[in-house]
């Protein structure tokens, strides 16, 4: 890996912040785009922008064809076993409330129940138990221990109270855990419990193969993997999404409509009602291809020693309280500092040019768990450098003698 080379796909990290040197380390609420993407959509833009899969005429099957090739290329990028099992959505989010909406029209019924754990995003909380709410149902909870790993023992026990669906982080965004979500698909499978996987913080730092996890659903967003706002997916195994109903309705999805009845598309069609956002689409596509061009393995490393190289020097600091300490973990780096808030340590080392995020980071029952108002938490990219790494610890450490 050429870190400059690297580096100059991506001109937004070549720039001054209260006149010091960006160091971004807030890549696990975004990623920045290279070049190649935003190319990839402002092409589209002049030259190829059309409604899809609604015209005969030419630009219109140009910019169908490119948005399903794209479809292709995302389902090969997660071992999908078909491009209909890859629907395009807004994000992670919305692949969620997809999914808790169609299951609640599918199966949930009366005090119905749906498996979580301690440490999801809101995203893959609030939807499901909105959900389960709406007909006095509740959300089980798989607990975690003071490093932040699960407990499989009591997952195992609340299988047993048969919930309708399994939704887990494949990594916390929070604490850095990465889940053995293979372990437990194969778990919640021997209790005929489908699974979905929430992949939006290891998309792209692993390779992912759905087939392999055997996972029923895995989603994710696309611009925390170098793509554009406002574009994901949710992958579905087919025979899931051709069991499971519509989740919007509209153009598009629909099959034959009159008065009286209307039919749906198939796959992927029916989950996709109205315009989709193509020129995202396409520029999702070109970052799939942009971490393809390197070896994941390679990449997966080098982000690991960045993680270890902050974790050695923010251990120097006194008073330094890791959030997260799971032996499987990537990323990120949460932690707190002895009578410092978060919010006032983010805010100093802004001004020396380091972004990090601070907060509960839409988690708020993670800060709960382990009693704290939030964390500091400085999250990797495969453009970031051990001299960045660098800055950063230094930062904090400086910071923290101002704080005290
Ligand atoms: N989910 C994003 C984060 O963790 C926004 O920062």
């Amino acid at each position: 890996m050429n870190i400059n080379e690297i580096r100059n796909q991506f001109p937004v990290l070549d720039q001054q912040v209260y006149g010091k040197p960006l160091v971004y380390l807030d890549n696990a609420a975004t990623t920045q785009k290279p070049i190649c993407v935003i190319d990839r959509e402002r092409d589209y833009y002049l030259h190829e922008n059309c409604n899809i899969h609604r015209g005969v005429h030419y630009l219109s099957q140009k910019a169908t064809e490119a948005y399903e090739h794209a479809r292709q290329t995302v389902a090969d990028f997660v071992h999908a076993k078909e491009a209909r099992e890859i629907i395009f959505t807004r994000g992670t989010t919305e692949s969620l409330n997809l999914l808790a909406t169609s299951f609640e029209h599918f199966c949930i019924g009366e005090g119905d129940k749906v498996l979580i754990t301690a440490m999801e995003h809101h995203s893959n909380l609030v939807p499901w138990q909105q959900m389960v709410q709406r007909h006095h149902g509740q959300l089980l909870v798989v607990p975690m221990d003071d490093k932040g790993v699960l407990d499989l023992n009591r997952y195992e026990d609340l299988l047993k109270e048969g919930p309708k669906v399994v939704s887990i982080a494949h990594i916390s965004n929070v604490l850095g855990t990465i889940n053995p979500v293979k372990q437990m698909v194969a778990m919640a499978h021997q209790y005929g419990i489908p699974v979905v996987v929430d992949g939006a913080q290891s998309i792209a730092h692993h390779s992912i193969d759905v087939q392999d996890l055997d996972c029923d659903f895995f989603v994710f967003s696309g611009h925390k993997m170098y793509a554009p706002m406002g574009i994901g997916g949710l992958y579905g195994k087919a025979e899931w999404l051709e069991k499971l109903p519509p989740y919007q309705f509209g153009g598009e999805m629909v099959d034959v409509v009159n008065f009286e009845k209307t039919t749906f598309n198939v796959l992927p069609y029916k989950f996709e009602a109205g315009t989709p956002n193509v020129g995202a689409a396409l520029g999702l596509e070109t970052a799939v291809r942009f971490l393809q061009s390197f070896d994941r393995k390679e990449v997966e490393q080098y982000e690991a020693s960045l993680l270890q190289s902050a974790i050695e020097q923010l251990s120097e600091i006194d008073g330094i309280r890791f959030i997260g300490e799971a032996a499987h973990r990537s990323g990120l780096v949460s932690f707190i500092i002895d009578g410092i808030h978060p919010y006032d340590l983010g805010t100093i080392i802004d001004k020396m040019g380091v972004a990090v995020r601070t907060g509960h980071h839409c988690a708020e029952p993670v800060m709960t768990r382990f009693v704290i108002p939030g964390t500091v938490r400085a999250s990797f990219a495969l453009y970031n450098t051990i001299k960045e790494v660098e800055i950063f610890a230094n930062a904090v450490k400086k910071a923290a003698l101002m704080l005290r």
